[in-house]
């Protein structure tokens, strides 16, 4: 029996990914004995309408001065993020001498524009080694976890905030009623608290089963977010579809009463009642749809296995740690995973332990095959890989459901 973690009503898992590793401990050889797996059991809670997964690995485990994502490995994010800042300054920091506080805000891809405009700011990030990075860019940050502890010493030594702000961030924290009442202490009266996060609906919509891993304990809709922050005297003002991480949603939450409710979200919370966001079977069904996805992409793998074909990952994402354990595919069908994030290379993926290489041995090389692990960039791929497709090079692709392309 576990609790919802946000509202404590007591849920039953629907699912279970079974043995997961941590989804970016990539490893050495000389690591694979230490290397700590988790059973990857999720639940829906049908009081609160919040998806969740009923375990997490300490966090310590997770993020440390040794992770290994930076948002900066990412063109278009860096594009998307200096459009967010963009509209984060014209829209609610508006006021005199606005204070903008950002959680996990890694590398300063976003703050970095707001540092730029001479606006007051403050990181909020638990990995040292991509905060020191985002002090390169003349980034304020605070190396801390964010909770309400954190939010009453920045508000001492800082004043109240205009903004508080976290993208792909929120869906990482367990403790969501501690970020609500964080966010109460911190926040103006008129201020907001605006996030952004892979979106339940593209999830359910599309099968991207490979979003739940151990770093997201949440996957929010409208519906859940709107009931884990009620309780903390907040509504929802606005809803912002993004195309980000495969379908995101930006959530903005201000003090009830003290904003303009935008027409978007009525439309949205009606859009989730027809996707049956709010209705357990759903989830009946998407388990049934994640499993049909893992015998068909095993099946597409074998088969160009058994025709003699080369075939290998690209991008090794956190999401593919969770499609490479779910489905047991391991160097027999993947011969190695291409990235561009130093860190990374050279060592081996996840669980599966999937050789992790360059991006330039993809390029010296092209394969027969390329799984699109990092499908959530594929405008951006598709754009610098015409060279792989001009040699003959196909993609496997497995979202929204597997196949060549
Ligand atoms: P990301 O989008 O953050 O996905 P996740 O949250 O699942 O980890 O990671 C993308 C990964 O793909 C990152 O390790 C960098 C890599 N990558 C490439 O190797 N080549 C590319 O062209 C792009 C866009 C990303």
């Amino acid at each position: 029996m576990s609790n919802c973690r946000a509202c404590n009503t007591e849920v039953q898992p629907f699912m279970s990914f079974g043995q997961m590793p941590i989804a970016n401990g990539f490893l050495k050889e000389t690591e694979f004995s230490d290397e700590y797996f988790f059973e990857m059991e999720v639940a829906f809670c049908s009081a609160c309408n919040t998806f969740q997964l009923i375990n997490q690995p300490d966090p310590e485990r997770m993020f440390h001065e040794n992770y290994a994502f930076f948002t900066r490995t990412s063109r278009a994010m860096v594009a998307h993020f200096a459009i967010f800042a963009d509209w984060l300054k014209g829209s609610y920091l508006t006021g005199e001498n606005p204070f903008a506080v950002e959680l996990g805000s890694n590398d300063g891809a976003m703050l970095e524009n707001l540092a730029k405009a001479g606006i007051r700011h403050l990181g909020v990030e638990p990995s040292a080694n991509v905060a020191a990075e985002a002090e390169k860019h003349d980034v304020k940050s605070l190396v801390a976890f964010f909770g309400s502890k954190t939010a009453q010493d920045i508000l001492d030594e800082h004043g109240p905030a205009d903004t508080i702000s976290a993208a792909n961030v929120m869906c990482h924290i367990p403790a969501m009623n501690d970020i609500g009442h964080a966010a109460d202490i911190l926040l103006k009266e008129t201020g907001v608290l605006i996030f952004e996060d892979p979106y339940l609906g593209d999830v359910i919509e599309k099968t991207s089963y490979d979003q739940i891993y151990d770093e997201h304990v949440f996957l929010f809709s409208a519906h859940s977010v709107s009931s884990i922050f009620g309780p903390h005297g907040f509504e929802l003002i606005d809803l912002l579809p993004q195309k980000t991480h495969g379908g995101s949603m930006r959530y903005v939450l201000g003090r009830k009463g003290q904003h303009v409710i935008s027409s978007s979200v009525r439309e949205i919370l009606n859009k989730e009642q027809a996707l049956g966001l709010t209705d357990a079977a759903t989830f009946d069904r998407f388990r049934e749809n994640c499993e049909r996805s893992r015998t068909m992409l095993v099946s597409i793998l074998k088969d160009l296995k058994s025709k003699g074909k080369r075939v290998v990952g690209y991008g090794a994402t956190s999401k593919s740690t969770t499609v490479l354990n779910y489905c047991d595919i391991g160097p027999e069908l993947i011969e190695f995973i291409s990235d561009t994030t130093p860190i990374k290379q050279g060592k081996l993926s996840p669980g599966k332990h999937i050789p992790v290489l360059a991006y330039e041995d993809f390029k010296a090389k092209y394969p027969d095959y390329a799984v699109l692990f990092a499908w959530n960039h594929e405008v951006e791929i598709m754009a610098n890989e015409q060279g792989f497709m001009d040699a003959g090079g196909q993609w496997v692709v497995f979202v929204p459901e597997p196949a060549i392309r």
